[in-house]
């Protein structure tokens, strides 16, 4: 170590960065497996998180060494459709408005298509991907209701047997250190899981208020976050992160779902203000889910679980010492990992990746969460999944996709649901 000098440090820099450069150029081909064809990228929905997912996208194609090109960019709005075009400086004639412009992404060459838009429409353009043979990035949540929630179920294995990849945007799958603690639980650090809380306590992200002549189907899809039609309320929106961690780390979704909520405080919209609802995931297992969007309160966000011989606190585990392997993410940050794992599992290198029942069932059991604290009522997994006679296993909140793409949009009530009363928002 003493006699490496200063030259042999200049060498070896000056090696080590031939072997990277080296790599840019034949990585592709050589080191990861997924072919040297430039990617084709299309985008559905470009608010925030869509812009933000194809950004990721873009540098996971980086990492990965692989050239890729937006094609195609779609939203229901063109301020939104200017402001992915400007961003990543892509040609006017790619962008796409209205509520059909999903047909112009799925019509177009591309190979992957993200989407972003609010989870109502997430399982008309899914199905839409699908038909198209293209490989999906899905956000989280993916759908508001059991009808959705099955059909993306349905869809993920067509996707199957076309050989399609679903990747969906529930990161914390693709964060080193949830795997770690997944990884840690598995290999007996807690013994049996036997509850816990999992939480997303905060506030009301943002509201849009109605402008003079704005149409009930723009009201409603700029302020989408607020109506459950459209978001699913928080507890899907928001909260399915954790609930996807509950079902992940237990390795099974839940039973029934007994729950309770209301409303005080928002100021447009129908959603409740919090959520509190005891999952029983059976065997004696019960998981308390609690949500709550209030400003000015106590703010919790997170997951734990007690085990027989342990426990853990976010990605923390605290119990018998267990050996597990390190895990190194070659994306670093999950949300860029996700995209890696996408490109490297449709290019036929990596594992191959459908996540479509894993982000379904997490959407499940939120939707079975806020029907239990609508309602009143005790629901139960089976009556959102198989038994037709229960009215909650066709509940299909309206307006829906197709209402708003044929424009027969009606206005919902800007009031909550009422715990004790019948189904309060109309359904087909
Ligand atoms: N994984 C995460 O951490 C994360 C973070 C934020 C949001 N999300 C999810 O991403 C999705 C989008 O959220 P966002 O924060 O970007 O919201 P946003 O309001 O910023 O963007 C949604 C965009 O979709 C457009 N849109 C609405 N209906 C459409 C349709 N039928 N066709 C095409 N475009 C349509 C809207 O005009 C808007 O531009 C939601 O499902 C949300 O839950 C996930």
């Amino acid at each position: 170590m003493n006699n490496f000098t200063r030259r042999d440090f200049v060498k070896a820099a000056a090696l080590s960065a031939a072997a990277v450069s080296t790599f840019n150029i034949l990585g592709a081909q050589t080191v990861n497996g997924i072919g040297t064809q430039k990617i084709k990228l299309g985008l559905i929905g470009c608010g925030g998180r869509g812009k933000g997912a194809a950004g990721q996208f873009l540098q996971a194609c980086k990492i990965l060494g692989i050239e890729v090109e937006i094609v195609a960019v779609a939203d229901v709005f063109q301020d939104r459709v200017q402001a992915a075009l400007s961003q990543f400086n892509i040609d006017a004639l790619r962008g796409h408005s209205g509520y059909q412009a999903y047909q112009k992404v799925t019509q177009s060459d591309a190979e992957f298509v993200i989407m972003a838009t609010p989870p109502n429409f997430r399982p008309r353009h899914l199905e839409a991907c699908v038909e198209a043979g293209k490989h999906c990035f899905i956000e989280k949540p993916v759908a508001v209701d059991p009808v959705g929630a099955r059909k993306v179920i349905e869809l993920g294995e067509i996707a199957k047997t076309k050989g399609l990849t679903i990747v969906a945007g529930t990161q914390r799958r693709y964060d080193a250190k949830y795997q770690t603690a997944k990884a840690k639980i598995d290999a007996g650090a807690i013994g049996e899981i036997v509850g816990g809380v999992v939480s997303w306590n905060g506030q009301v992200p943002w509201i849009s208020l109605r402008k003079p002549g704005q149409s009930d189907a723009h009201y409603l899809t700029r302020n989408w976050l607020n109506f459950t039609e459209l978001s699913g309320d928080h507890i899907v929106e928001q909260h399915v992160h954790q609930l996807d961690v509950a079902n992940w780390f237990i390795g099974r979704t839940p039973v029934s779902f007994n729950g309770m909520g209301g409303r005080a405080r928002r100021e447009t919209g129908n959603q409740f203000d919090f959520f509190s609802v005891d999952m029983d995931y059976g065997d004696g297992v019960h998981i308390h889910s609690q949500c709550r969007q209030i400003a000015g309160c106590y703010n919790r966000i997170g997951e734990s679980f007690r085990g027989t011989e342990g426990e853990t606190i976010g990605t923390k585990v605290m119990g018998n010492d267990v050996s597990v392997p390190t895990i190194e993410l070659e994306g670093g940050a999950s949300m860029i990992q996700e995209h890696v794992e996408l490109i490297k599992s449709a290019r036929g290198s990596g594992t191959p990746l459908n996540c479509a029942q894993a982000v379904a069932e997490a959407t499940l059991t939120a939707i079975g969460g806020r029907i239990s604290a609508y309602t009143g009522q005790l629901v139960r997994w089976v009556d959102l999944t198989v038994n037709e006679k229960s009215p909650f296993y066709s509940m299909q909140l309206t307006p829906n996709s197709i209402d708003f793409e044929h424009g027969e949009v009606f206005m919902p009530a800007e009031a909550p649901a009422i715990p004790g009363k019948a189904i309060q928002f109309r359904v087909r």
